[in-house]
């Protein structure tokens, strides 16, 4: 009698047992069926799709009070509209649609700021058109006083700045001349105090001749006249990566690197004869680019992956590789092929769509 009881519980245990560990089986299952949550999934492997949807531009280049003509393609006369119909489909997810509005209220009162180069500039004006085109009557201010450009969402008190400094560390004026000195970074006075940090560097670490804008570098006591321009972007970024270490709280500053954006100079990257990204009005299409990832990505994961402190990483490379057809091309103001910025809207739109789907991870 006491040992039926006793055979009863047992029973019932193991197939309450046995009902959950089904249960955790179906879960499973449908959770495999389905696509991934944002959470586990890599948003940077994918591949491009046309969006026929009726309103697939988030914004106007024409409406955008912050929009400089620089990147400002349609102006320019480009003609074609296909490249603004891409979206960026990750293979195991999809991506949280843009809301300028929800963005403002999740940022509320805050401040974020871009810092770096032009690269920068595209992605810091493309993130203020994107919000200001789903408030366009919200009160905004705009200033540029180099090296800092402002814009302020005032009804939401969300400020986003963009602090120019091509190299991240300084060019500081010696007897010499100007010097490129990879052991310091008197500019991140600036950058403290913010809510969101997105850095980037090195399209100038590669100029040389007239586009050069230092004399010197300086490594530690050593002045030299010129070296590896990898190598040197290698020690400039570790001394980024000390600064960060010193200076930010990441449980207050969320922080961001955005990935090395590569150029479309060399049509044999992507196996064509052309020597510009000229008349080109297609990506390359699948999730592979006939060329590896260009070699400062390398120096990027290196610095990064040596840091206590988490930095994520905007891995744009490789989609933006395949975008041989978003540069503003001939579509500048002199008309001089430009295929290293990207137009707006364009490319850097998808930049920021990643940025806020990484933020809702
Ligand atoms: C989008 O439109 C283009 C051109 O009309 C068509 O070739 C393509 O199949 C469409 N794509 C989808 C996903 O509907
Ligand atoms: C942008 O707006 C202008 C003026 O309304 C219009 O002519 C143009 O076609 C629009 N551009 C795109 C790409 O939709
Ligand atoms: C190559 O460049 C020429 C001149 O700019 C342009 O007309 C042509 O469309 C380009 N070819 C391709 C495949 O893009």
């Amino acid at each position: 009698m006491g040992s039926n009881v006793y055979n009863l519980i047992f029973l019932s245990m193991f197939s309450l047992a046995l009902l959950v560990s089904m249960h955790q089986v179906r879960a499973k299952e449908s959770f495999g069926r389905g696509r991934k949550h944002l959470n586990s999934c890599n948003l940077f492997s994918g591949s491009w799709v046309i969006d026929n949807s009726s309103k697939p531009l988030l914004y106007n280049s024409s409406t955008c009070p912050f929009l400089e003509s620089q990147f400002d393609c349609e102006k320019y006369g480009r003609k074609d509209t296909q490249y603004l119909k891409y979206s960026w489909n990750p293979n195991s997810c999809s991506l949280p649609r843009f809301n300028g509005e929800d963005f403002l209220n999740k940022w509320k009162g805050k401040k974020i700021m871009f810092v770096g180069d032009s690269l920068s500039l595209n992605m810091w004006e493309s993130l203020s058109c994107m919000i200001h085109a789903s408030v366009p009557n919200a009160a905004t201010s705009f200033s540029k006083k180099d090296p800092i450009s402002t814009v302020i969402f005032k009804d939401y008190g969300v400020t986003i700045h963009l602090y120019r400094t091509p190299y991240l560390v300084d060019i500081i004026k010696e007897n010499v001349g100007q010097v490129l000195t990879l052991n310091s970074i008197k500019a991140g006075d600036a950058w403290i105090g913010m809510d969101m940090l997105i850095f980037n560097s090195w399209h100038w670490w590669i100029h040389t001749g007239k586009s050069q804008s230092w004399d010197y570098i300086r490594d530690g006591s050593n002045l030299v006249k010129n070296m590896d321009r990898l190598e040197a972007f290698y020690k400039g970024l570790t001394t980024w990566a000390h600064w960060v270490e010193a200076n930010v709280d990441p449980s207050k500053t969320k922080l961001f690197f955005q990935g090395i954006s590569p150029t479309h100079y060399q049509g044999k990257d992507w196996n064509e004869p052309n020597n510009t990204c000229n008349g080109e009005d297609e990506p390359v299409l699948g999730p592979k680019y006939p060329t590896p990832l260009p070699p400062p990505t390398d120096v990027v994961n290196k610095v990064l992956k040596n840091m206590k402190k988490q930095v994520s990483l905007l891995d744009i490379t490789l989609l933006s590789q395949l975008r041989k057809d978003a540069h503003p091309s001939v579509y500048t103001e002199n008309h001089r092929s430009d295929c290293s910025h990207w137009c707006l809207p364009g490319l850097p739109d998808t930049w920021n769509i990643l940025l806020n789907a990484a933020l809702t991870k």
